[in-house]
């Protein structure tokens, strides 16, 4: 077993290294709270070293005095030394963690930079609203479970929920923020590395919150730029006839009541906006991986898929199914 501890450590440490995990130090504010974890596992560990080399020696000592001699008295110089020396070393220690503490946390919460991007994130049972906003109207995006962000520059995110309490959480980039209905939270991410990372909703807020994921991509501002124009553009028209079903049954039916697809009638704002849904890296907010499969699946029942969100059963007729399906993959 010995042995195996090293190893079973190495495992463990690993496994925290992936897209969701807060030891990558993928973001400026989760590398200064690594910096925090290092502080106050180095002077805890240190104390608690010092308090087992004391434990240690007063056992070797009252041996040694047991066996040889009978209690001296006399000392008590040195043991006073001991104590003020004891005394004021806890006081430095415990100065330095809440200097610390007090520091990373001022970073955390400091003014947003002036150069920040913009971006709204409403929380719903069980999906994330995405807005990145612009001084001009017409050049705001919508999206939905997932964020694209230049390598670099400052995020300034502002929080609402449409329900219960959420949290928005990207452990690979910051902390934790609450997203309380009434109120209006924010949180600052400054990315420092590219990747893919996992966002996860942070507090329990229903059936479906395991399933409340964000797919977080950080990548060069070039290749941002260009996701950024290609959001800005509307739905392209229906170009073959299994489109044109699809395009139809969406526009006249259940779908258009809650859904928005830009450059189309349909301006639903309850629902996720599907106006570039095939682009996303997943569907029902991080439950399944984009796929033509569980695309199919999903339309077809929302809520085997995903017990207990909001889309309901609507029962589409095979053609009306292989439609949509057909019309969605056009969403790029
Ligand atoms: Cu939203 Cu948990």
């Amino acid at each position: 077993m010995r042995r195996l501890l090293p190893g079973l450590a190495a495992v463990a440490l690993v496994a925290c290294e992936g897209r969701q995990s807060v030891t990558g130090g993928d973001g400026l504010h989760s590398g200064q709270f690594n910096s925090l974890f290092l502080i106050f596992l180095l002077v805890t560990a240190f104390f608690y070293l010092l308090v087992i080399a004391f434990l240690v020696a007063a056992v070797v000592r009252r041996r040694g005095r047991a066996e040889d001699r009978p209690e001296k008295s006399g000392g008590e110089g040195g043991f006073r030394l001991i104590l003020i020396g004891w005394v004021a070393l806890v006081a430095l220690g415990l100065t330095g963690l809440t200097a610390a503490s007090y520091f990373s946390d001022a970073a955390a919460g400091g003014a947003r930079p002036a150069n920040a991007i913009r971006i709204a994130v409403t929380a719903n049972q069980w999906w994330w609203d995405v807005r990145y906003l612009d001084p001009v109207p017409a050049n705001t995006i919508r999206t939905a479970n997932e964020l694209h962000l230049p390598v670099g520059v400052p995020v300034h995110i502002q929080l609402k929920s449409n329900d219960v309490i959420h949290s928005f959480w990207v452990p690979n980039l910051a902390g934790k923020q609450d997203l309380i209905p009434g109120r209006i939270t924010d949180i600052t991410l400054i990315p420092r590395k590219e990747g893919l990372y996992r966002g996860q909703c942070a507090e329990f807020c229903g059936l479906q919150h395991a399933h409340m994921a964000l797919d977080v991509t950080v990548e060069p501002m070039e290749t941002f730029e260009a996701w950024r124009r290609s959001q800005l553009r509307p739905a392209p028209p229906p170009a073959t006839p299994l489109a044109v079903t699809g395009y139809n049954y969406i526009m006249t039916q259940e779908c258009s009541a809650c859904h928005n697809i830009s450059g189309t009638p349909a301006s639903g704002q309850v629902a996720p906006d599907l106006t570039h849904i095939a682009s996303r890296r997943s569907i029902g907010a991080g439950t399944f991986p984009m796929s033509r499969g569980h695309l199919y699946a999903w339309i077809a029942d929302p809520q085997s898929a995903k017990p207990g969100n909001h889309m309901p059963y609507v029962g589409l007729e095979p053609h009306e199914l292989h439609g949509v399906v057909a019309y969605l993959e056009t969403l790029k």
